[in-house]
C-alpha cells in the first residue's frame, strides 16, 4: 500500500521567513515542502521561481515538491534542477510533449510529476503514468490558496488508483480535516494543504490527523 506523505503548501506561510517556515513544518512531521510556482500567465497570480528554491536549498534538506503552474514548463527544467528541486511537477495543460518533458526532468535527476486541472479528464495521464513519480489531481482551480475543495474531483482519483495501485497520487486545494476522509477513501496518498495547516491552532495535529486518516 502507498504510504501517506503530507505536503504543507508554503504559499500559506510567511514568505519573509520561508526557511524557518520549512523547518517548522518538517519539525511538525511534514514529509514534503510543497512550493507553488506561478507565472501570472498560466494562472492569474505570481509567486516564486528557481532563485528562491536555490536560496532555500541552502537552509533545508527537506523534499522540495515544486508545483509549476506556468506556461512552457520546459523552459525551467534546468534552472529548477540546478536550484536543487527534488520533484518537478508540470501541468498537462501547459505542455505539448509530456513524454519528452518527463524524460528531461529525469535526466536532470529530479522526480517527475504531472498535474491536471479540475476540468481535465484523468485519462490524459494514463499513457504517462508508468513513467511518472507522482500525479497531482487538482481539487481547486490553480492560482490561489484558501479555495473550497471540489469533491467531484475524487472520481478522477478513484479511477487513477484503480489502475495504478503503487502510484503516488497527490491532491491539492482545499484539503482540510473535514474532507480528508473523502480524499483518503478515493485513494489519494500525498496531501497538499496550505490554509488548513498554517491557519490551524495546532498545525502538528492537522498533519498527524491527515497521516492517520490516509494510513489506517
Ligand atoms: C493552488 C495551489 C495550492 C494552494 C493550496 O493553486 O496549487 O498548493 O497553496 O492551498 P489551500 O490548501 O489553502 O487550498
Ligand atoms: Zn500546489
Amino acid at each position: 500500500m502507498v504510504k501517506a506523505k503530507i505536503a504543507p503548501s508554503l504559499l500559506s506561510g510567511d514568505f519573509a521567513h520561508l526557511a524557518e517556515e520549512c523547518e517548522r513544518m518538517l519539525g511538525l512531521g511534514a514529509d514534503y515542502l510543497h512550493m507553488d510556482v506561478m507565472d501570472g500567465h498560466f494562472v492569474p497570480n505570481l509567486t516564486l521561481g528557481a532563485p528562491i528554491i536555490k536560496s532555500l536549498r541552502k537552509h533545508t534538506t527537506g523534499f522540495l515538491d515544486c508545483h509549476l503552474m506556468v506556461s512552457h514548463p520546459e523552459q525551467w527544467v534546468d534552472d529548477f534542477a540546478d536550484a536543487g528541486a527534488d520533484l518537478f511537477c508540470f501541468h498537462y495543460e501547459a505542455t505539448k510533449d509530456p513524454k519528452a518533458l518527463i524524460q528531461r526532468i529525469h535526466n536532470k535527476g529530479m522526480k517527475a510529476g504531472m498535474a491536471v486541472k479540475p476540468n481535465t479528464p484523468i485519462d490524459v495521464v494514463y499513457p504517462f503514468a508508468e513513467e511518472l513519480d507522482q500525479v497531482l489531481v487538482m481539487t481547486v482551480e490553480p492560482g490561489f490558496g484558501g479555495q473550497a475543495f471540489m469533491p467531484e474531483c475524487m472520481d478522477k482519483v478513484r479511477d487513477l488508483r484503480a489502475r495504478f495501485s503503487q502510484l503516488d497520487i497527490e491532491v491539492d486545494g482545499g484539503l482540510a480535516p473535514d474532507n480528508i476522509e473523502i480524499a483518503a477513501k478515493a485513494g489519494a496518498n500525498v496531501i497538499v494543504a496550505g490554509s488548513s495547516i498554517f491557519k490551524a491552532k495546532s498545525p502538528g495535529d492537522v498533519i498527524s490527523l491527515f497521516r492517520k486518516t490516509i494510513d489506517e
